[in-house]
């Protein structure tokens, strides 16, 4: 469970998230490897100097734990079709296996929405696993055709 009070808010990935636990978090959606402290602050350097137009990345902590429950990217690519129009892929949605179905993951999902539509968006898409369909449903996004990966 969560000591997080109702309308608190998400927030940006900030230095400091690494000692509040922002990689054990996604360790559980998928395999973190060998990041380091150092990794993570040049990493996140390299985001917000280089990349910080495109790249959005949402955090909502637990304050009275230092804590970060949960988490989601935007990623805005830049096309030349639809008038050079912008898409948003949301990726890497995450929430502590303790604190889901509490609405964190549908916080962080809404506001990269929102971040989306702000920064000129036409639209957002993502993959995710058929498990997942009816909880990207609940924000109102719909299933549409399907992906392909090729490993390199
Ligand atoms: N299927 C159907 N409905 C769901 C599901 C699901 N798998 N998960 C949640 N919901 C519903 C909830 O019941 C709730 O409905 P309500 O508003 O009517 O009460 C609504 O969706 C919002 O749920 P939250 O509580 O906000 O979801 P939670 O915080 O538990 O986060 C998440 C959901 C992120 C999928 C979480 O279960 C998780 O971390 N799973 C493991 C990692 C993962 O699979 N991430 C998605 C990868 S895909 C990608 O990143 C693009």
């Amino acid at each position: 469970t969560t000591t997080l009070r109702a309308g608190e808010g998400v927030r940006k990935l900030a230095e400091g998230d690494y000692g509040k636990g922002y990689t054990e978090l996604l360790s559980k959606l998928t395999t973190v490897g060998d990041v380091s402290e150092e990794d993570f602050r040049a990493q996140l350097h390299f985001l917000e100097t280089e990349r910080g137009g495109d790249y959005c990345i949402l955090v909502v902590e637990d304050e009275g734990k230092s804590r970060i429950m949960g988490t989601g990217t935007l990623l805005v690519e830049h096309k030349f079709i639809h008038a050079c129009g912008s898409v948003g892929h949301i990726e890497d949605i995450v929430v502590l296996p303790e604190a889901r179905g509490q609405g964190l993951g549908h916080r962080v999902v809404a506001a990269l929405i929102k971040e989306a539509g702000e920064r000129g968006c036409y639209k957002v898409i993502l993959d995710c696993a058929e498990k997942n369909v009816g909880f990207y449903e609940k924000v109102g996004m719909e299933r549409k055709e399907v992906q392909m990966v090729k490993y390199l």
